[in-house]
């Protein structure tokens, strides 16, 4: 099956030579092609050009997608997400306007705990569809490639219960879906900390790697949830499960999640909000890729992480949403890049590829997501007539995605 793309104003995010990460001055490179054509085949990236320079022959293409003067962009690659939820909290969100900290509220009992009972109470099939219309969602938006995680369990039944919703969603969807195993979000109600981290590494981990239910394993390193002592050993449990840690850290405070991530050989270390000089060292040199979330910094009114200074000292940096119902419920990556430009001081060649590429890295998907290029899955998506690339981030709440495209099918 071949389709061409046609009528494209401008080819972007396409790479000649794909590399898996871009790091530093290598970030401000987000390579454009105007007036270009686009050729997909059996749902891969084939070839692609500009018009000045030749179309393909036309004799033996299957289907032709008009671009109308659009752009064409690689699908978002959204590597931070807790999608798989019950429910709403919009009365903590009040609670947080009436002078509640986050913390304060999850100290209360609320938060993901409030979370863990709603989930508790709805079917495995109820919860599904709940996740597939945020799904739905975001892909509308131009998200094609997403990692969600578990967390809203805290016991072995409702942990499974998310895990296989996450599955299910895999199998179902035509976006590329990664899971990940987040027992250690919150210590259960009526548990007591050394019990529960007992029962994560004791009985969890190995359930959850005998039936093959994560991809990866995180853990909330941070003040007043878990500390990078337990972190570790939950670590080195998942390692002998074949799950590399994708991390919560210093979200909260500097918590150490840095370096027990970087040891444990992390793909990502998430948040990093309250992150230290100190730990953009500890990064450096390593195959672990810091991933900010400022969408949870605008909920939240926290500082933003520092993405510029690690981009500034040679480092790669990934944007994702967080999307869950306590500190981020917002999927939208093009937001995120426009937080990214706003208040991260990126440029929005730099806030691109930390939403593609480096998203992608963050996800272990960069060798197949993330950027147009040879042979990788063909998940893009079609704007709106748009001035320029810099005009996404710049117009913050214009919409901008107008068709959608999976695996070369039509969403
Ligand atoms: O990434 N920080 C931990 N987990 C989520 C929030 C979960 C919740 O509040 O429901 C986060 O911000
Ligand atoms: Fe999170």
């Amino acid at each position: 099956m071949k389709q061409l793309v046609k009528n494209i104003r401008c080819l972007a995010g396409v790479e000649y030579e794909p590399k898996l990460r871009l790091q530093g001055k290598e970030m401000a490179e987000f390579n454009t092609i105007d007036d270009a054509w686009l050729l997909v085949e059996d749902g891969r990236f084939a070839e692609f050009g500009s018009v000045a320079d030749g179309m393909p022959a036309l004799v033996d293409i299957d289907e032709t997608i008009d671009a109308e003067g659009g752009m064409v962009l690689p699908s978002w690659c959204d590597s931070h997400t807790h999608i798989v939820f019950a429910g709403s909290r919009e009365r903590e969100f009040v609670d947080k306007i009436n002078g509640l900290s986050y913390e304060e509220i999850a100290r209360r009992g609320g938060g993901i705990l409030n979370s863990a009972d709603l989930l508790h109470n709805t079917s495995e099939d109820e919860l599904y569809r709940q996740a597939m219309r945020r799904l739905d969602e975001v892909i509308r938006k131009g998200t094609g490639c997403i990692e969600i995680k578990s967390g809203y369990g805290l016991n072995m039944e409702d942990e499974l219960k998310m895990l296989r919703v996450i599955r299910r969603m895999k199998e179902t969807s035509d976006a590329r879906i990664v899971s990940t195993f987040l027992g250690a979000h919150a210590v259960a109600r009526g548990m007591t900390q050394t019990n529960y981290v007992r029962l994560i590494i004791d009985e969890m981990i190995p359930e959850v790697g005998r039936q093959r239910l994560a991809d990866f394993v995180d853990v909330f390193c941070d003040r007043g949830f878990f500390t990078p002592e337990e972190t570790a050993r939950i670590l080195d449990a998942a390692a002998a499960w074949g799950m590399r840690p994708k991390i919560h850290a210093d979200e909260l405070a500097s918590s150490g999640g840095v370096e027990v991530g970087v040891k444990h050989g992390a793909l990502s270390v998430d948040h990093l909000e309250s992150m230290t000089v100190e730990e953009i060292e500890i990064l450096r040199h390593s195959d672990t890729m810091p991933t900010v979330l400022p969408g949870t910094s605008f909920f939240l009114n926290m500082p933003y992480g520092k993405a510029r200074r690690m981009i500034d000292a040679g480092l790669g940096v990934a944007v994702a949403s967080d999307y869950n119902p306590g500190s981020t419920p917002s999927g939208d990556m093009k937001f995120v890049v426009s937080l990214a430009c706003i208040k991260l001081r990126l440029q929005p060649s730099e806030a691109l590829n930390a939403a593609t590429i480096n998203g992608a890295y963050a996800m272990g998907e960069s060798a197949e997501y993330g950027s147009i290029a040879k042979g990788k899955v063909a998940n893009f998506f079609i704007t709106h007539q748009l001035p320029s690339v810099d005009f996404i981030p710049y117009a913050y709440t214009t919409p901008i995605v107008k068709k959608v495209v999976l695996r070369g099918k039509m969403q």
